[in-house]
């Protein structure tokens, strides 16, 4: 006897690198992956599109003997083109690219899946939903960014909610696999807002690594949270 009711995927708690201590990168990934965290993200920022500055491919590529998940990388850049190979032979098994720095972002997110990797694009805070609505056939997440991206440890952007939720209807109606995931001033008491929106795949920095009881502590309060609205909205 099938199960009627559809299979919602478990939510997917990826950490961020940046607020890592950089001189153990070693020692953190597998702290991360102890903790059990699904994904590990790298926010890569070149100093243009961002004004901070951060991982370079060779960094990856180096830390990935120390992890047992995937990493996906967040690519603050401003010409991402230039790159997608770089950090796909780095060890990226998803490449995010911002909708802001690809005037052929349907033809980039092509290139991304021809070097073998799952694509993603991230909509800053004030960029429509409506930018990604003939890209859906080309990408493997959507991005919905809830801070300004440059910098962890900023406040969350609550209205942004809305986006994620028509996000999650133009992901529904398209029947497409899309991964719907958010970033930026995620905690456990932020997340609920964005589960409920319809978000399944959550980015968690600062917050993560300042909880007092550690890592795996804080994936678990993570987990629960989401849980908790998706019981609440199922019932
Ligand atoms: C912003 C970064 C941050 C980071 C998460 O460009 O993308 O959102 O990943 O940082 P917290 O969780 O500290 O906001």
């Amino acid at each position: 006897m099938t199960d009627p009711t559809p299979r919602v995927p478990p939510p997917l708690i990826i950490p961020s690198v940046l607020p890592a201590d950089f001189a153990r990168l070693g020692d953190e990934i597998r702290d991360l992956c102890d903790a059990g965290v699904d994904r590990i993200q790298w926010d890569v920022m070149d100093g243009v599109f961002v004004p901070n500055l951060t991982f370079g491919p060779d960094m990856i590529a180096a830390a990935q003997q120390y992890s047992r998940v995937a990493f996906e990388a967040h690519l603050m850049v401003a010409n991402p083109d230039e790159l997608l190979s770089r950090y796909a032979d780095a060890g990226c098994e998803l490449i995010i690219v911002h909708a802001e720095a690809c005037p052929h972002l349907h033809r980039t997110l092509a290139r991304i899946r021809d070097l073998g990797v799952r694509s993603g694009v991230a909509l800053n805070p004030h960029t429509p939903a409506g930018l990604v609505e003939h890209v859906l056939t080309e990408t493997d997440l959507i991005l919905a960014m809830t801070v300004n991206p440059g910098f962890g440890g900023q406040k969350y952007i609550p209205a942004v909610e809305t986006k994620v939720a028509q996000l999650r209807r133009m992901i529904d109606e398209s029947g497409l696999p899309i991964e719907l995931e958010v970033d930026g001033g995620i905690t456990a008491a932020t997340i609920s807002g964005a589960a409920a929106a319809g978000a399944d795949a959550f980015i968690s920095g600062s917050w993560m690594y300042a909880h007092p009881d550690g890592k795996a502590a804080a994936v678990k309060e993570l987990r629960a949270a989401v849980d908790a609205v998706r019981n609440e909205v199922a019932a």
